[in-house]
């Protein structure tokens, strides 16, 4: 199948090379990777997906921190997933990798135990964004887990102004529903339960949230 289109890591492919960096320089990367694999509190031996896991930073910490779970990170844009296999392979970690069309996820229902995202939905337009919480549902097990760290709607208005950076760059209809906080409601709507959001970050940029959520 033809792949969909996609709004790649910095908006333009030619930026992809400086992700690592600009991300590190100006988010409070770590903090928030932390959070979230914190939150998803991952016991031995589980599946976990990274879903839209980039250069793989997030996919790459979760093995380390966890190393008996089963680590995969997907991405739709293979140059990103070359880089991504490069880190992976200078430390060794067993972990796969692998690209898809943007639509359907290549597995199995019922393969993951857990599924982590970061700053990966205010990528997708609101279509694209039910689709993939629909698609992670369905590889998701009964009981499993979905962590996601992204941009939401805050009470500051400081922070709502910071987002239109984002807002501009990435695009107004990709980042609509994050601007006005629906992601959570999404999320239920794709079948999840008790999705709540557990952590709030300022950054520069505005809000980030993360928001779990049960398949039940
Ligand atoms: C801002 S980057 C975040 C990368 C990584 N998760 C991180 O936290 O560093 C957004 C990522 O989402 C990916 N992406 C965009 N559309 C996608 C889709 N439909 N399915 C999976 N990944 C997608 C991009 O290729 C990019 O790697």
């Amino acid at each position: 199948m033809e792949q969909a289109k996609y709004i790649p890591a910095l908006r333009f492919k030619w930026l992809t090379p400086l992700y690592d960096f600009l991300i590190n320089i100006t988010m409070p990367e770590k903090k928030i990777k932390q959070a979230l694999i914190a939150t998803a509190n991952i016991p031995q031996g589980v599946k976990v997906l990274d879903f839209g896991c980039g250069t793989a930073t997030l996919t790459m910490m979760v093995k380390e921190m966890y190393p008996g779970a089963k680590v995969t990170g997907i991405d739709v844009d293979r140059e990103i997933l070359d880089r991504a296999i490069e880190k992976v392979k200078e430390k060794k970690l067993d972990i796969f990798l692998l690209d898809y069309d943007g639509r359907q996820l290549p597995f199995q229902h019922n393969a993951f135990d857990r599924t982590v995202s970061c700053l990966v939905f205010h990528h997708l337009d609101t279509e694209t964004k039910q689709k993939a919480l629909a698609e992670i549902f369905r590889v998701l097990n009964k009981d499993g887990q979905l962590h996601i760290a992204d941009f939401g709607r805050s009470t500051s208005w400081i922070q709502r102004t910071l987002f239109n950076i984002i807002r501009r760059l990435d695009g107004f209809k990709s980042t609509d529903a994050n601007a006005k906080g629906l992601l959570p409601e999404l999320i239920s709507d794709a079948g999840f339960e008790h999705v709540v959001i557990k952590k709030r970050f300022k950054t520069m940029f505005g809000e980030v949230q993360i928001i779990s959520a049960e398949k039940i």
